[in-house]
Formats: structure tokens, sequence, C-alpha cells
């Protein structure tokens, strides 16, 4: 949420800043700005994508140093004036900021009685007045003024900072906002998110919370929120750019559903032997015997993973028969939720710094749960915070609109499950056996479904302006239900809901009439005669049903009025397929209907603030 982006060296600092601004673009698009110093402070900004920004600065903006922002606005409408960089009101200290300063109402008063002036809506212009204020006290210690504003801030921030009269460097300060170091060859950035520092460096240093580094051209300090010298782990960055273009799709959620094949292969690669029947989870090995013990697990997440956790739930509770709860991360923590040692709690994140789910880590921790990841991105603040987990290695998912996490995610969880039931003697060694087979063999089944992307494609046509969805499953069906109406309505705007199909009876069937189009996923064999009798009823109700079935299921086929085939597999394993047809349906309402998918209207990627 909010992509920030700075850079000190020898090349332009401007056009370094807008190329990484339009890899952060997915974490926020309602305006972006940049702040450059050449001699003087200079900020161009506005309302609107990093492209308009880009033409702000035709005319070129000269300067080795400068920071910039893409925003997603939480205080003050977008809008050029609350549009980041924010400035002091001399006019030489420019800021940017990712998170929420919570106390800004006092300080802004605070410094308002003391003569300061204030142009925008926005929380982030404080610190820039806050910095102003200390620094008048002390003009030649920036590092102090910035430790002492940090100090009164109550909040979240990712902040970057650079002043007219300090032309040789750039500040940034973490808590709770991700912020990472790029090391170059006489050159440095700074970052939210390593996709903008790819190109230059592959060596990053993360920031934890309370750290405040400062970087030049020549190097970098990091120092604690007790201005101690901090030395830090420098990390290798296994990032290509072909992992981050479009690769010749016209977007990058399309070409995210059709890498599922190879975010499978690649999560698969190395933990599963399907000749002898086992798997290899090298991050969980060391608490396998306290995880196969929990009284309970717990999963949080929120979105799209909370989804992959139902199925998770699903999966743990058939398998390895232990009780599981699936919670919203954002409910968890303000509940007084009973959770203590002996519990375990999985969280699982694409991104790795959906605050809620930190905060529900962080809770559940705290509490003395064991607290395990499920993770995409490495190094983030979920993965670095958990005790023990497992990668997902679906590679860099930037479409707003989740997809191939999702899938890596559902296959990790199966991957967990299987190795509980193992552990746990709850698995037979034939079915245990079966499954790792059949996992194998789960890309190549997905490349079949995507063949079919045209079939979809026709149906999509024929409902781009539907104004309701109905999507009802049961079972392993039903989390994928659940999923299949958020993609159609994050990236189309189409009101659209998920149901057990059996809950229908319990209100939503009064939806039903022959507008209505209702999508049921009726793939799983041990639930196939009631999903039968629920399509029976949608369908004496004139809902036009949009089936998507296992190859063969004749009887799924003759009720409904289209029909996407899914390869046969195992019902534990019916979610990897069920949903990308589902994916490609809300891609294709979506473009038809002139969305701008990649970057749906008040969305972002990573969302950081609570
Ligand atoms: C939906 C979507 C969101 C995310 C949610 C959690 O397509 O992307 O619902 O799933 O914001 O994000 P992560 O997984 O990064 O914690």
């Amino acid at each position: 949420m909010c992509g920030i982006v700075g850079y000190v060296g020898p090349k332009k600092a401007s056009e370094v800043i807008i190329k990484g601004l339009k890899r952060l673009e997915y974490r926020g698009y309602d305006s972006a700005g940049i702040a450059t110093i050449n001699g003087s402070l200079s900020v161009k900004k506005g309302k609107g994508k990093v492209a308009k920004l880009e033409s702000l600065l035709s005319s070129g903006v000269e300067g080795g140093i400068g920071i910039g922002h893409t925003r997603w606005a939480t205080h003050g409408e977008p809008n050029d004036i609350n549009s980041h960089p924010h400035l002091s009101d001399d006019g030489k200290i420019a800021v940017v900021h990712n998170g929420i300063i919570e106390n800004y109402n006092t300080l802004k008063k605070n410094l308002s009685d003391r003569g300061y002036s204030f142009y925008s809506e926005t929380d982030t212009e404080v610190v820039a007045k806050l910095i102003e204020s200390f620094l008048e006290e002390k003009p030649e210690d920036l590092k102090r003024a910035v430790r002492l504003s940090l100090a009164q801030i109550n909040g979240t921030y990712g902040l970057a900072i650079v002043h007219e009269d300090f032309p040789d460097q750039i500040m940034v300060a973490r808590k709770g906002s991700p912020l990472l170091l790029g090391i170059g060859e006489g050159e440095m950035l700074i970052a939210s998110d390593a996709s903008a520092v790819a190109e230059y460096t592959d060596k990053v240093v993360y920031l934890d919370d309370g750290e405040l580094a400062i970087i030049r051209k020549d190097g970098y300090e990091v120092h604690s929120s007790q201005d101690e010298a901090l030395t830090k782990e420098v990390h290798e960055l296994a990032m290509s750019l072909d992992e981050i273009e479009k690769g010749g799709f016209p977007h990058f959620m399309l070409k995210e559903i059709f890498e599922q094949p190879k975010a499978i292969s690649d999560c698969l690669r190395g933990r599963i032997n399907p000749a002898k029947g086992t798997i290899t989870l090298g991050g969980i090995e060391s608490v396998l015997d306290q995880l196969a013990n929990a009284r309970r697990i717990i999963i949080a997440a929120c979105g799209t993973s909370w989804h992959s956790g139902l199925v998770g739930e699903y999966l743990f509770e058939s398998l390895a028969e232990l009780p599981v709860e699936v919670e919203y991360a954002s409910e968890f923590r303000y509940r007084a939720p009973l959770i203590g040692e002996g519990d375990v709690m999985i969280v699982i994140s694409q991104s790795g710094e959906t605050a809620d789910t930190l905060a529900a880590l962080r809770e559940a921790k705290q509490k003395g749960a064991l607290v395990l990841g499920v993770v995409n991105v490495v190094g983030s603040s979920i993965a670095r915070e958990t005790d023990a987990g497992v990668y997902i290695h679906a590679g860099p998912e930037i479409g707003v609109a989740s997809t191939k996490a999702f899938t890596a995610q559902v296959t990790v969880l199966t991957l967990m499950a299987i190795k509980l039931a193992q552990h746990r003697g709850t698995i037979e060694d034939k079915k245990a056996a079966e499954l790792i087979r059949e996992l194998d063999q789960i890309p190549g089944k997905i490349e079949h479904v995507l063949k079919n992307a045209s079939g979809i494609e026709h149906i999509s046509n024929l409902f781009t302006y539907a104004p309701n969805f109905l999507y009802l499953g049961r079972s392993y069906g039903f989390p994928v239900a659940l999923e299949g109406a958020l993609k159609l309505k994050e990236i189309s705007y189409i009101h659209a809901e998920g149901y057990p199909a059996a809950e229908m009876k319990h209100g939503p069937i009064a939806l039903i009439d022959d507008m209505m189009p209702v999508v049921v996923i009726a793939a799983t064999d041990h639930t196939n005669d009631k999903m039968v009798s629920n399509i029976e009823e949608v369908k004496a109700r004139k809902g036009r049903i949009i089936a998507i079935t296992v190859e063969g299921n004749k009887e799924v086929e003759n009720l409904a009025e289209f029909v996407t085939e899914v390869p046969e597999t195992i019902d534990e394993l019916t979610p990897l397929l069920t949903v990308i047809p589902l994916q490609l349906l809300s891609y294709y309402i979506a473009v038809n209907r002139g969305c701008n998918v990649d970057q749906p209207r008040n969305l972002a990627k990573s969302v950081t603030v609570e």
C-alpha cells in the first residue's frame, strides 16, 4: 500500500525513480510524486498514475538524488495537494510516507500553535513540519531531528526524507511498513518493495521496525531507535526482470493465471518424491512434532489468502484429524482470542506485509502459540516474524487480484496436511502416495484447463453486463465459490456472492430468477449427489447455470446451460483446478467492461494499514 522508492548515485535520479514507481504502482495508484535535489529541492506531484507524473517531468529533472511515491489514499482524498512528497514550511524538507500517523491531529495542532502552517489533509505533512521544528534547535543534525520526530509519532510508517541542505543523503525509517536498502556499485537505492531495485542490484538489506537508515551513493548506515549503529545482514535477491514484466501478455493478471502450472511446479520442486510417497518441508521440519501435537490450529489471513486458509481447514481436518479454525486476521486481534501454548497459528499471506495478518501473528506469538507462515515474498515482515514456515515460491505477483498465489498457497497447505497426517499416522500410506502422485500431475492438468480459455471467454461475453452473480459450492467447492465471487467483484465491480450450495435455501434463493447467473462448482465426488439437487433447485427457478465440473459428469452437464470441464482429480485437490476457470471468467468480464484489470479502483496490493 503506497510505493516508495529513492535513489542516490551517478544516474539521473528522476529516471530511476519513475521506473521504480512504475514497478510499484500495483501498491497504490491514485497519485504520484517525486522530489529531487539539484542545488535546490524540486517537487513534482499530482493526482493520477505514474505515467502522468512522468509527463510532468518531460522537461527533464536533473540531480542524482531523489525520492518518489505512488499513493493509496488513507487521509485526504486523492488530489494534487494531498499527493506526496510533503514539504516543510521552508520548502527544504520533502517526505514520502507509507502507513498511518495516528496522532497526527494532536501533532498538527501543536505545530500550528507554534506557527507552522499546513496545506494538505494528510497525516504525512506533520512529519515534514516536525523534523523542521527539531532542526531549528540544531540545524546541523538531521538525524537527531528525524529521530526525535519519530519518537513523537504513534502509528505506522515507512518514511523517506530528503533535505536540501543535506544533498548527499536520503534518510529512511521503518515501523510497520516495509522498507529495504538496495546496495549498488557507487549508488544506493531504497524501496518499499524489492521489485523497484531488482534492475540495479541483487543485494538488499531489509530494515526492521524501529530502525533508521541513511544512504549515500557510496554506502549506508543503519541505527536502532536508541541510536546504536547496527550491522545488518545483506540478502541476495533472487528476482529476475522477466518475473516482473508482462512478457507479451496484455495484463499481469492474465500472465499470472497462465503462470500457474509453473508456479505450482516451482512450489513442489524438491518437496515431493512421488515414487517414494514422501514430502520434505525443510522450513517446518524442526517444529513438526509441536505441530503434530497441537491442541488446535488457527489459520489467520485476509481476502484470497483467507480463502486458501478455508481449503487448508478442510485438508488438515480430513487428512491430519486436527481441529482447525480459520480467522479473519482483522477480527482475531480485537476479540480477546483464547489462544496460548499448545496452539499453533498458521498465517497465510502472499505479500507477507498485510498489517492485520501481522498483527494477528504478533498477538498469537505474544500469547505463547507457535506461529508458522505460508508466505510468498521472501524476506517479508511476516516471513521474518514467524517461528517457522513454508514459502510458496509462486514468484512475484503483481496483478492486484491474487491468482497464482492462491493455487500455490493451496498447494503448500496440501503438502503440510499430508506431511502432518503421515507424522500423526492418520493417513494410509496408499492414500498419501496417491495424493502425492496426483499433486505431481496438477501442473499438467492446469495446462489442460488453460487450453480452454477461449471457451470461458465465450461464456464471459454472454454475461459481461449481468449486474449480479451467485457462486455456489460444497465442501472443497465452497472456498472456491468465495474466491470466484471475490475475483469477479474486485476487478469487474459486479456484485457477486459466494455461498455454500445448501445455504442458498436459507435466503439467497430469493435472488434467483431468469436474470441471475449462478456459477456452480460441482467437482467433488463425495458431494456430487447433493450438489446435483442444489443445481436442480436453481434450475427450477430459471437461474442461468454455469457449471464447473469434472470431465464426464453428465448429470451436471445435462442440468447446466454452460459447462466448463476440468480434468478428474482427487477431491482434496479439486480447488487447484476449479478456481482456474473462475479466474478467467472474471478476467474476461472485466476486460469486456473496460475495467483496469491490474489496478482496480480503490484497491492496492499489499494492505499495510489496518
Ligand atoms: C484478492 C486479494 C486480496 C489479498 C489480501 C491478503 O485478490 O489479492 O484479498 O488476498 O489483501 O493479502 P496477502 O495475501 O498479501 O496477505
